[in-house]
């Protein structure tokens, strides 16, 4: 079944540094073990938060000489300034994986192509390389925001690389078509799954959901749906392909509930939710 991953994307910047500190505490206490970064985190457009997102995560790990998280190292960008500059060359992502190897240990787990626009084969096989070097080594290679996905697929006949793939999956949207010449195997990692934080009756794009809610609410041998991270967590989890679900939660609280409600979807069937839309 997929599991959650603990999103830093506002780590530093909405998300202070204390109440990202009591997330990585609630989520450890929880038992859960995955957390997805990467270097540009926060992308805030202010230079000095460059890289301070998994400088956060860092000084947690130290202070608790934490071995067995599961962290998600999104990499290619030189700054945080939301901009298309990227370097994705050989060299560069070898260097990145010594960096984050030194930095994290035992903790890292995938290594992950974060934003890749180029469409010449040459540049994208130079890319893989260091993804299958990776993958030699033990970590996972991952890809996230790719342009050229069928590409990335024609060359990973000569490497034969299992990628997870990180790509936006909300009811209003998903870009899972774009990825087609992976479909079929349990390697998607959803995010965007609140769609910008979202809220039921707030919001008229979801009003849609309201009969649909009703409907499957009126089973009584199940607690209902009523919020809008519920549905954004359970359409991700019915996808066949799903591996993992990324949460982006600004609260303790908001994260007690999300893991909640991945222990609710173990215990309870909802799998007649969204048959009719899950593709
Ligand atoms: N690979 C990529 O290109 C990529 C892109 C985007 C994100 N990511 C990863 O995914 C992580 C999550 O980001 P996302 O964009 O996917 O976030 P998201 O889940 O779409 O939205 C997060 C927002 O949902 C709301 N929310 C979450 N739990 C809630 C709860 N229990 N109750 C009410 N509201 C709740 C909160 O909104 P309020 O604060 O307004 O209440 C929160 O700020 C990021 O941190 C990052 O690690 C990766």
């Amino acid at each position: 079944m997929p599991t959650p991953i603990l999103g830093t994307a506002y780590w530093g910047w909405k998300i202070p540094a204390p109440t990202a500190f009591d997330l990585l505490d609630a989520l450890y206490a929880a038992g859960f073990r995955e957390i997805d970064t990467a270097t540009n985190y926060p992308i805030n457009k202010i230079p000095e938060d460059f890289r301070k997102a998994e400088m956060i995560l860092s000084d947690w790990i130290n202070a608790h000489g934490i071995r067995d998280l599961k962290i998600t190292a999104k990499v290619g960008s030189i700054n945080n300034l939301r901009s298309p500059e990227h370097l994705l060359t050989q060299s560069f992502l070898l260097m990145c994986l010594d960096a984050y190897h030194q930095m994290w240990g035992a903790n890292l787990d995938t290594f992950m192509v974060h934003w890749d626009n180029r469409d010449a084969r040459s540049e994208i096989r130079d890319t893989m390389e260091a993804l299958a070097y990776a993958g030699e080594k033990g970590w996972r290679p991952g890809l996230s925001g790719i342009l050229r996905p069928d590409i990335y697929a024609d060359l990973n006949k000569d490497f034969g690389l299992d990628f997870r793939i990180q790509f936006k999956h909300n009811i209003l949207e998903s870009k899972y078509e774009h990825y087609k010449p992976f479909h079929g195997a349990k390697r998607f990692v959803a995010y965007g799954i609140n769609a910008g934080g979202a809220k039921i009756g707030a919001d008229p794009r979801l009003d849609f959901l309201k009969p649909i809610l009703e409907k499957a609410n009126e089973r009584k041998d199940r607690p209902p749906i009523e919020h809008f991270f519920q549905v954004g967590i359970l359409f991700a989890y019915l996808h066949p392909d799903m591996e993992s679900i990324l949460i982006g939660p600004s609260s303790v609280e908001q994260l007690e509930k999300n893991l909640a409600f991945f222990r609710r979807l173990e215990a309870f069937d909802y799998t007649d939710f969204f048959e009719p839309q899950r593709r």
